[in-house]
């Protein structure tokens, strides 16, 4: 086992009755949020703090959660209400971390979203948590209730002069609504259809104010960093992407699980120390490096760092961070099919390329894992995947259907053309002949 470094995202979660305000209270909870409260500190100070830590959000695309407060307006110069919106909708295949923050502990993320309404001074803010997640959604709940009562929420927080609300908004179980406008569309009641960027949600955000969407696990890095401080963040992880982050790895291994890791850790040490290897001694075939989105890359690769830079250097991107393992039985069509299908059900249906091209996507893999593709079919993939994306349409779910068959031609293209010469499925063909023989 490697050292483990020091463990800050899930180490309350390790306490019984972690998601209690007592617990957590007494293990240090919301003593960022007083000290800034007491000290009357510049909210300008405290973004600043976050952007010189280095912290990149955490829900996908990597962006410098610090910069992204600063683009709020000014509200001297710009009255109208302003929003934070947390992203807990957390419904990219692979991704199951934000559930555990939610679940073991809450109160962080209270207190995440009340130093972020400080810095951001907003007096409200929304968490828009996945449907399916009824325990964490639950625990939340009930810990703003006791925040409350404690008077850590709501008019005048602890007799400071600082007023911020917070509300909790359901999902229901759509992947769309946890794209950054769509999700703002739902919240406001309507059909999560993403919006055409610009405007961007800092200018024209929930209910037309200025806003600013997190993921969970961005929000929960900085009660830490603000207590600890920029350096000592920036101590972990790699100069271009600091901090721990929360790998969820799941499929074809041992030891399943959502770990916590410094950033630029290598992969190949996240699957073999953390996750007890490739399951029942097989090997590793393939590997997903950030959740579904991001495609598959062959066994070979598995010795990058988990870092945004490294991963970008092997064509695929960091994303959530979420790794998915295939052993050697495993079909690289099949699993293109299944992850076809998906993004193929999940399109909202505005974008003629998406809503085309997602169900072209699935129906040709479809056909080809069936053992009636064509060659044609290979070639009509990647000519699709390129005029879906990048950039193309309102919203990057193209990209995210796109991206993965991009990877399966490069990598195992082989795989692809046996389908299609062989009329069948080759691997499965084996395996039903081992079994035979
Ligand atoms: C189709 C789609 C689904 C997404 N789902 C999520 C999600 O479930 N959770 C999340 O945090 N971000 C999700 N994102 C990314 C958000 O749009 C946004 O970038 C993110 O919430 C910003 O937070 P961050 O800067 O803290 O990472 C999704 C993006 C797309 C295109
Ligand atoms: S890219 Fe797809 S999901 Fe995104 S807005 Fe267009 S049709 Fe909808």
């Amino acid at each position: 086992m490697i050292p483990a470094g020091e463990l800050y995202l899930l180490k309350r979660s390790e306490l019984r009755e972690s998601h209690t305000l007592k617990v957590a209270r007494k293990d240090g909870a919301y003593s960022a949020l007083e000290s800034i409260l007491e000290e009357k500190r510049d909210p300008a100070e405290v973004t600043l703090v976050v952007k010189n830590s280095g912290l990149r959000g955490r829900g996908g695309a990597g962006f410098p959660t610090g910069l992204k407060w600063t683009f709020m307006p000014d509200p001297e110069k710009d009255t109208r209400r302003r929003y934070l919106a947390v992203n807990a909708d957390e419904s990219e295949p692979g991704t199951c971390k934000d559930r555990v923050l939610m679940r073991d502990d809450p109160h962080c993320l209270i207190e995440g979203c009340l130093i972020a309404a400080y810095a951001m001074r907003l007096e409200a803010v929304y968490i828009y948590v996945r449907g399916e997640y009824r325990l964490p959604y639950d625990r939340l709940q009930a810990a703003i209730d006791e925040a409350r009562a404690a008077n850590l929420i709501g008019d005048n927080i602890l007799g400071k002069g600082f007023s911020c609300e917070i509300h909790m908004h359901k999902g229901a179980g759509a992947y769309i609504c946890g794209e950054e406008t769509g999700l703002m569309e739902s919240l406001e009641g309507k059909r999560g259809h993403p919006r055409p960027k610009p405007p961007f949600p800092a200018g024209f955000g929930l209910w037309g104010q200025p806003t600013t969407v997190n993921n969970v696990e961005s929000i929960f890095n900085v009660p830490f960093i603000i207590n600890r401080g920029a350096d000592w963040f920036r101590s972990m992880g790699t100069e271009a992407s600091p901090g721990n982050f929360l790998c969820g790895i799941s499929g074809h291994v041992r030891r399943p699980g959502v770990y916590e890791v410094p950033l630029g850790i290598n992969a190949k040490t996240i699957l073999d120390e953390y996750a007890g290897g490739v399951w029942k001694g097989r090997s590793l075939k393939a590997w997903i490096p950030g959740g579904s989105s991001t495609g598959l890359l062959p066994a070979e690769l598995i010795d990058t760092p988990m870092d945004h830079d490294s991963i970008k250097g092997t064509g695929s991107m960091f994303g959530t961070g979420a790794m998915i393992i295939l052993d050697e039985t495993a079909c690289t069509v099949r699993a293109s099919k299944v992850i076809a299908r998906f993004y193929d059900h999940e399109s909202c249906g505005q974008c003629s390329q998406c809503r085309e091209g997602t169900q072209w996507l699935s129906e040709i893999f479809s056909r080809i894992e069936d053992g009636h593709g064509t060659m044609q079919d290979i070639d009509n993939l990647e000519r699709l995947s390129r005029n879906m994306a990048p950039g193309k349409t309102i919203c990057a779910l193209a990209d995210a259907a796109a991206i993965p068959t991009l990877a399966v031609i490069k990598h195992f293209r082989e795989e692809l053309e046996a389908h299609v010469k062989q009329g069948c499925c080759p691997i499965k063909t084996r395996q039903e002949s081992e079994v035979l023989a």
